[in-house]
This record gives C-alpha cells, structure tokens and sequence, in this order.
C-alpha cells in the first residue's frame, strides 16, 4: 500500500506497519487512545508495557516532555534520528496508555526515510515493533504478515538496516542508564553528552523502571544456547549460528550460518534466523559464545537479545 493511504488509514484512527532503521513499528496516532488501545489488543500486549513515541522533527518533543536536560541537547543533536530511545519526565497530556501509567515518556526519532515521510504527514505515532509479544521484532515486511496476516497494511521498506531494536537511555536521572543496549553505545553516549552512562544492573531492586524488561522476549520454539554450553545433537535438527570457524558436527540434521567476525551481519539477520528456525521446527539453535572486547558495534546488544532467548 502508498504511503498516502497508509497515512490516511492512521489519521482515522487505525493502525498501520512501517520500517525503521531498526526492526518494524506497529503505528498509531500517539494522542488517540482508541488507536493506541487497538495496537495492546493486536500485540496481545500487557497494559503496563508503555510505548515509544516516533517523532520526525525535534520540535514535536515539546508535546511529550518539558523536561529536557540540557546535556540531552547534544545526544538529539548527535544521534537523531537515529537508534536512541530518549526517557523523559512527561507531560501530564501524554495519554496513560502510552505511558503505561508510568511518569514517564520514552521518544526516538527514526532515521528510515519511509518512517520520517509517514510521521511528517501524520504527526507523532506510538510504535512498538510489529510482532505479536513474545514473538522476535519483524526485520522484514514478510515477518508482520507472518504474525498478523491482514489485519493491517504494513508500508514496505524491505529489509531493515540495523536489525536490532533501538538503545533505550534514561535521562531523569544521573548517571544516565541504559535500560536496552542497542547500536547507540554507553562510551558514545557518555562521551557526546559528558554525563555517566551505565547498564541498568541485574542487582537493582526498585519496581522495574522498564516494565518491559520483566516480560520474556525473543523466545522462538527452539532451544537457544551458547556453543559453550552445547553437548551432542540428538539426532535432531540444529541450527548453528558462529562468527569464527569452529570444529562443528556435521550431517544432514545441521544447518549452519557464518558471519566470519561480521556482527553487523549478525544482527541484522538474527531475528529472521530465529523465525526461520521455528518453520523449520529446529530442535535447538546454538550460537556461538560472543567475545568481550570487540570494540565493534552492535556485540553488546546480541549478547543482550541472545541471553534473552536463552533465558
Ligand atoms: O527500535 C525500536 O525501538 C523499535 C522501533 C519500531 O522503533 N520499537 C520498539 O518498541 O522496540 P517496543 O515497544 O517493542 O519496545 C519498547 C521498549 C520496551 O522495553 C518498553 O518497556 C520500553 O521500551 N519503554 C517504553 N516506554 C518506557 C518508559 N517510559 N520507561 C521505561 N521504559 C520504557
Ligand atoms: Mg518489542
């Protein structure tokens, strides 16, 4: 479908797919609750996981938040658009349902020229990925229709370029927090704006400050484990994912990817490697362990995205 009738079809109230540069948005109108209602009962979402609001202009900030820190001056003027997810205080007009009822509001501006387009011509629009929960982020118009038939139109921007979701940075507060490791990384971060940037850690024990971080994520049906931890295949399909060239088993039950130290690569196909292991009803899909110190984009966010489906 155009992007003209996609436009319309959210200004009336629906919802629509399109591409970012990071996986698929499921789009409505940010300030009509209805629409944003209609994307929790597609995804099968719980009421208290709150949405990120896609901008095209930085002028439309103002209608989310009046609290802009001043060292968050230079992250906008430095990554949007871009992969960072900006936490800001709201605005007490920010529909609850956005916010999940939360203080807060998360906005990003997307850098894919089909997700700028369709925003300028429809305002802001509430967008999380375009899978039902639970399910891996859609990194093709295939893997929305593959998860919600027609329910919608999806805008068609083939293949997104980064494949990961966006970096999702906490700015109420200092050190400024990472909730979500993405393409946007803590020394990047910290160094544009000069505040600290830390991870979110595992020890902290206040309420969850991202609620989604407390749902399970990226799970596909088989069993996903790091190489490290792999035995003997049992006679049933095994899915390989490596980055170096390792001694692995061989026979008609393995399938095997190679990304030869391209983690770019790597994250851009992990999702749909995930999804085509469900088709193919892959027994367990082993990864090989990622390396520390890379120094490369994109390492710490895989790790992040795996350990989730290893669980
Ligand atoms: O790359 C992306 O960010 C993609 C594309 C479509 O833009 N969107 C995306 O949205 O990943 P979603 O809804 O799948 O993930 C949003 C994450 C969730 O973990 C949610 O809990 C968190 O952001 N989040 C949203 N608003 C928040 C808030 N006010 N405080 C803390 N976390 C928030
Ligand atoms: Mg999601």
């Amino acid at each position: 479908m155009k992007i003209d009738e996609i436009a319309s079809i959210i200004l009336r109230g629906g919802v629509a797919a399109f591409p970012t540069e990071t996986v698929y948005g499921l789009g409505a109108l940010a300030f009509n609750q209805d629409a944003v209602k209609k994307i929790f009962d597609l995804k099968g979402r719980p009421a208290d996981n709150p949405l990120i609001v896609h901008i095209s202009a930085t002028e439309q900030l103002q209608q989310f938040s009046d609290h802009i820190p001043e060292p968050v001056l230079s992250l906008i003027k430095n990554f949007w658009p871009g992969p960072l997810t900006l936490i800001f205080k709201k605005k007490p007009d920010v529909p609850d349902a956005v916010s999940g009822g939360l203080e807060t509001v998360a906005v990003r501006m997307p850098a894919h020229p089909l997700a700028l387009k369709l925003i300028s011509k429809t305002g802001p629009l509430v967008a999380p990925s375009a899978n039902k929960s639970g399910r891996p982020s859609p990194t093709r118009a295939a893997h929305v229709y593959e998860d919600f038939g027609d329910d919608f139109p999806v805008l068609d921007g083939g293949e997104t370029d980064i494949g990961l979701e966006s970096t999702v940075l906490d700015v109420t507060s200092e050190p400024y927090t990472i909730l979500r490791p993405g393409k946007a990384e803590p020394e990047e971060l910290q160094h544009v704006c000069g505040v600290s940037v830390a991870y979110s850690t595992k020890e902290d024990t206040r309420p969850p400050k991202s609620p989604g971080l407390k749902y399970t994520h990226y799970k596909p049906q088989a069993k996903v484990q790091w190489l490290s931890d792999f035995v003997q295949p049992r006679n049933k399909p095994v899915m390989f994912i490596t980055h170096t060239e390792p001694a692995l088993p061989t026979g008609e039950n393995i399938i095997h990817y190679s990304f030869k130290d391209d983690f770019v690569q790597l994250a851009r196909n992990l999702y749909d490697l995930f999804r085509m292991a469900d088709q193919k009803n892959i027994f367990e899909i082993v990864i090989e362990d990622l390396p520390d110190e890379t120094g490369q984009p994109l390492v710490a966010a895989l790790k992040n995205r795996i350990e989730k489906a290893v669980g």
